[in-house]
């Protein structure tokens, strides 16, 4: 037993100084797409291309956070959050994706970490959300070396502005949805279909974090640096050895690419042989940067990946309706499939035992870092009730069983220092345009009239109790995330 639970009441309680957030991203909830001198990123050109985001949306008015950011740190306030992650727009900072800083776009961040820290909450910013400015995807983007050089250049530009107030740092945010979705199978922006271009883009993502750690510690080196990677649980369906290739080789692709040289510095030599073919080449050099040491982990986590496969099979399996491309460099082969637990409404396995197996597996497997959930929730497609609010007991439940599972993976010795709720508001969902609402606080898109659903009030009742309260019996969505 630990001294995490306090055994009379059966609480399950964080450590003190647990940082508890929400996150958000700038092209999700900012808007103003055209105001402060922001010029257009790849996002903008990606949701006017026909066919590409669900019902022609786009990002141009989003939630509006840009003129109502003051009334959404009200929000925060009320939800009693210690702190909040946001991301700044490459594109706002600098139009064109190099030379100098629009001090407009710069003024923005000021006011909102001014205003947050004014709230007692901790800005929590993340440099690259997606947006890459239009002008260096013309360039080539992120599959070009040169994309990373100047991430260096704009991260440096943002520290040299908000460094003095802002101590913890995240580079990148999901490089894998950024190299794979955007270069792989094209569902994401900027929507290229090109494997070997979608490995470089992985490795220049990184080599970007590295070079923009190094720009920036060597100003602040007190500051917190680290970068947001989306981990995946990930199973074989059956116990066939072509089932279980098939999950070596996903768990490769979207977990160990990413955290092997984050953390020890070296690609996995088998996701390096699965890959050959593109001509993956990645020199030590570059892994020495992408290596150094980081002061903080994020982890983003929805669910378990399933898959099974025989190689040399046609290739099929898109990860999402919008595109018929695997994302799955060297691997198309493999199938994702169903294992039978309930979904949230993206039609993502609900499972909080592979958050639990996650952070367990960190803590095994790598040289110890603290780690932050940089987001972890549910999405659904929700309306109001006659009430006006919404009744979002599905959401509770899911956040609830992942909350334990990080408990539980604290009791067991894991440095888990923070949990951020993706996300504080409903927002553009990406290719899913407004369709999925993933906020503890439901938006009007028409009137931006934002309502606290019942998850907004369970979740301020676990910051405010620093913990959640015992169950005798397990929610019933997610095993092997109870008490012990
Ligand atoms: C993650 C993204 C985030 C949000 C959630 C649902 O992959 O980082 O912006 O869209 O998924």
């Amino acid at each position: 037993m630990t001294s995490l639970r306090n055994e009379t009441s059966t609480e399950i309680r964080f450590p003190a100084g647990f940082r508890w957030g929400a996150a958000t991203a700038a092209y999700q909830i900012e808007g103003a797409a055209a105001e402060g001198g922001r010029g257009p990123s790849i996002w903008d050109t990606f949701c006017r291309t026909p066919g590409k985001v669900l019902n022609g949306e786009n990002g141009d008015i989003a939630v509006d956070h840009y003129h109502r950011f003051a009334d959404d740190i009200a929000l925060m306030a009320d939800l009693g959050l210690t702190a909040y992650r946001f991301s700044i727009s490459w594109p706002r900072v600098q139009p064109a994706g190099a030379g100098r800083a629009n001090e407009e776009g710069l003024d923005f961040y000021r006011r909102l970490v001014d205003a947050l820290l004014a709230a007692g909450i901790e800005p929590w910013p993340t440099l690259y959300h997606w947006d890459l400015p239009q002008p260096l995807e013309d360039a080539g983007g992120w599959p070009e070396r040169e994309t990373a050089h100047r991430f260096a250049d704009y991260a440096d530009l943002v520290h040299a502005a908000l460094g003095d107030r802002v101590r913890n740092w995240t580079t990148v945010n999901e490089p894998w949805c950024a190299a794979f979705l955007g270069y792989a199978s094209g569902e994401h922006a900027p929507g290229r279909i090109d494997p070997a271009g979608s490995l470089r883009a992985a490795h220049h993502l990184l080599l970007g974090h590295g070079l923009a750690v190094e720009a920036m510690r060597a100003r602040t080196p007190d500051n917190g640096f680290g970068a947001a990677v989306n981990l995946y649980a990930v199973s074989p369906a059956t116990g066939d050895p072509a089932d279980v290739d098939a999950a070596r080789r996903i768990d490769g692709l979207q977990n160990r690419l990413f955290l092997d040289p984050l953390l020890l510095g070296r690609y996995p030599e088998d996701v390096l042989a699965d890959t050959g073919p593109y001509g993956f080449a990645p020199s030590d050099a570059d892994l020495a940067v992408i290596g150094r040491p980081i002061d903080h982990l994020g982890i983003n986590y929805y669910s378990r990946h399933t898959v099974a496969g025989t190689p040399g099979e046609a290739a099929q399996t898109a990860s999402s309706p919008f595109s018929t491309q695997s994302p799955w460099v060297g691997s198309d082969h493999v199938r994702f499939v169903p294992a039978g637990r309930p979904v949230t409404g993206m039609g993502w396995e609900i499972d909080a035992s592979g958050l639990h197996e996650i952070l367990t597996r960190l803590r095994r497997e790598y040289p110890s870092v603290p780690l932050y959930i940089t987001e972890n929730g549910a999405g659904y497609d929700e309306v109001l009730d006659e009430s006006g609010t919404v009744r979002d007991a599905a959401r509770i439940a899911y956040l609830d069983g992942h909350l334990r599972a990080c408990h539980e993976a604290i009791t067991e010795g894991v440095p888990l220092r923070g949990y951020f709720t993706w996300s504080l508001l409903d927002n553009f969902e990406w290719a899913w345009g407004y369709s999925k609402r993933f906020g503890l606080v439901h938006v009007d898109y028409a009137t931006q009239r934002r309502v606290p659903k019942d998850s907004a009030r369970w979740y301020a009742g676990v910051i405010g109790r620093g913990g959640l309260p015992g169950r005798g019996q397990r929610a019933g969505h997610g095993e092997g995330t109870g008490q012990p």
